[in-house]
């Protein structure tokens, strides 16, 4: 096998985009996937570690990635708000799972992501699909982190485009807002994936059947658990259909996703406890006179990409093992 072109560690709170996002990256074989850590977000850490070794498993890759459980409450202490509403009781759309096969480490989500960063510095790339306390644990138990991380890809907050738990904030983000803003202040190399790219990128119920009716094991599975994604995104689109936004941060962190509109700007996080709270404010100002990078930004926000993503996730997961 040739080698892999880009190495990965993922941080996310597997639910059903996530497990998505990292189905379509273990079937890539220019990525090395090369540790997952988990949060509490869409369910507990705990969960999202079992659902990631559940993942594992279907992707055919049981014992391949290690995987570390990490935060079960936000940066703070608080206790946290589980998305299960969106994701199902399990957090994979309720759908019965066997047993996984492997087992979490023992050491925690931050710990695993400082060593492996120290391991192979400026060689890793961190890519975030939930709430951000791990990363900012993380921070916190290693300050030259920023150093050591090539660059860091957060499916995150809203630019310009409404929140998706509040009118402000999009989920990820207002989950641990202070942990959000950390990272965000953070000096390293950040791509944030928010609503406004990420609800332009939806798959159809003719893309979710044609995963169903697929001979590959990994695309059925992917159909099954987006069956309750899709009954919660069906009120919101007016049609049975969910945005792809694990996945979407996924293609942008390997590059297969190129975006169509992007700036690189400031990024501040609402903290306060007003309804903005977990807003992230990215100063587009810039756009008024067509510049696209604001000096000394270091985080470039995607704000648009092609919207025909799904069929690339489709076709990844048909043409998955088992096929
Ligand atoms: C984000 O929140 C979670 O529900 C999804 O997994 C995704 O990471 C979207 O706002
Ligand atoms: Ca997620």
């Amino acid at each position: 096998m040739a080698a892999a072109e880009k190495t990965l560690l993922v941080d996310c709170d597997t639910g059903v985009d996530d497990a998505i996002a990292l189905l379509y990256l273990l079937a890539d074989p220019k990525v090395e996937v090369c540790g997952i850590t988990t949060v509490f977000g869409n369910i507990s850490a705990t969960m999202a570690a079992r659902n990631t070794l559940c993942v594992l498993d279907v992707a055919g890759r049981t014992g391949s990635v290690p995987v570390a459980v990490g935060s079960e409450v936000t940066l703070t202490g608080e206790a946290p708000v589980h998305g299960t509403h969106v994701h199902g009781s399990n957090g994979l759309g309720g759908v019965k799972l066997s047993a996984p096969a492997g087992r979490p480490e023992t050491v925690s989500a931050a710990e695993m992501i400082v060593r492996t960063a120290r391991e192979r510095p400026g060689k890793v790339h961190m890519l975030a699909t939930g709430p951000l306390t791990n990363l900012a644990v993380a921070l916190r138990l290693e300050p030259k982190l920023p150093q050591l991380i090539a660059g860091v890809t957060i499916m995150g907050g809203a630019a310009s485009a409404p929140g998706n738990v509040t009118p402000a904030a999009e989920a990820n983000v207002w989950h641990d807002p202070e942990a959000a803003q950390a990272v965000f202040s953070a000096p390293w190399a950040t791509t944030l994936v928010p609503l406004d790219a990420t609800m332009g990128e939806v798959m159809s119920e003719q893309q979710r059947l044609s995963l169903a009716a697929s001979r590959s094991p990994t695309a059925r599975f992917a159909a099954a658990i987006l069956d309750h994604y899709f009954d919660f995104y069906t009120p919101i689109f007016g049609r049975r259909s969910c945005p792809c936004h694990d996945a979407l941060a996924a293609g942008v962190a390997t590059g297969e996703v190129v975006p169509q509109r992007a700036m690189t700007v400031g990024i501040t996080v609402e903290t306060g406890c007003g309804p903005a709270r977990g807003a992230t404010i990215c100063d587009l100002r810039g756009s008024y006179r067509g510049e696209q990078r604001q000096p000394g930004a270091t985080c470039t926000v995607v704000l648009e990409t092609s919207g025909r993503f799904a069929e690339d996730i489709v076709r990844r997961l048909v043409g998955g093992p088992g096929a």
